[in-house]
């Protein structure tokens, strides 16, 4: 597992994009779509493209995908190693197959039931199972019409990160997902746009409650992405928000044409930042 902080202390900080392709994708259709974006992508420095497919695609991806090119994540995993959990796939069964595993996705808290206190064992098992966890955190438009996203964000990340000491916080991305901004059913209706301005506003609290958390150091080095219809026409926008290090892409990640955009644009913006 990456020391992600610390390898971003010693080379340029890198932008991460995470394909999520919910429960979308037969096993031929996600071997043909990797098998089309690689021929699309080239490998660039500093880009982490993270593919995160459909549980039961991962290993046969994982033997075709070229890791210079992309990485894969799991988009949910138990947090009991092994066991009498019937229906349920340990992290600690994907360790060498999935380098990364989405912990808390609001489709997990809002559909399945999804507990503060399951995602703050389960980043505590990909931990333990040397995979980097990816904390996904977001208020609804209820919480947030109700002025609370302060304190739902709070509560998700102090439960999130129970398990995670100072020294392993290095390893773990935060992604911020306003459940009211993210495209129900991977392209079907958005309830609403979240404009970089609120993002702005987001990111800076959800960096000052790790400051609280972890101190002033790795609340600035914590990687921090957003999610929430992202596209290859505002991608830019919000990668140019201070504080923001990539986006957890759902619907758009979905055709091989507007993913291969979302990466190319990302390119772009990271030549123009230098
Ligand atoms: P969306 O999904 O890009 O379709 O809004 C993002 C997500 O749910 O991770």
């Amino acid at each position: 597992m990456l020391n992600l902080m610390q390898k971003g202390s010693m080379e340029e900080r890198k932008t991460y994009i995470v394909a999520n392709w919910k429960m979308n994708f037969t096993m031929e259709e996600s071997n043909l779509f990797l098998h089309k974006l690689a021929q699309k992508i080239a490998p660039a420095k500093g880009l982490e493209i993270i593919l995160a497919p459909s549980i039961f695609t991962l290993q046969s991806l994982s033997l075709q995908v070229d890791y210079k090119q992309f990485r894969l994540a799991a988009q949910n995993f138990y947090y009991k190693d092994f066991g009498a959990y019937t229906g349920e796939v340990a992290i600690a069964q994907l360790r060498g197959i999935a380098e990364y595993g989405l912990v808390g996705h609001s489709e997990r808290r809002h559909i399945f039931g999804e507990t503060v206190e399951d995602t703050g064992h389960k980043t505590a098992a990909a931990i333990r199972s040397k995979v980097t966890p990816i904390l996904c955190i977001g208020e609804t438009m209820e919480e947030r019409a109700n002025g609370e996203t302060n304190d739902v964000i709070y509560d998700q990340l102090v439960g999130g990160l129970s398990g995670v000491t100072s020294s392993h916080i290095r390893h773990v991305l935060i992604a911020y997902e306003p459940v009211w901004a993210i495209s129900t059913g991977g392209g079907g209706t958005v309830s609403a746009v979240c404009s970089p301005d609120d993002l702005l506003d987001t990111i800076k609290v959800i960096r000052s409650h790790i400051k609280h958390l972890y101190g002033a150091k790795v609340s600035k080095d914590i990687r921090v992405l957003f999610g929430g219809s992202v596209n290859a026409e505002n991608i830019k926008s919000y990668l140019q928000v201070d504080g923001v290090d990539g986006a957890l892409v759902g619907g758009a990640s979905l055709n091989v044409e507007s993913f291969s955009n979302i990466i190319r644009k990302t390119k772009e913006i990271r030549q123009e930042k230098k």
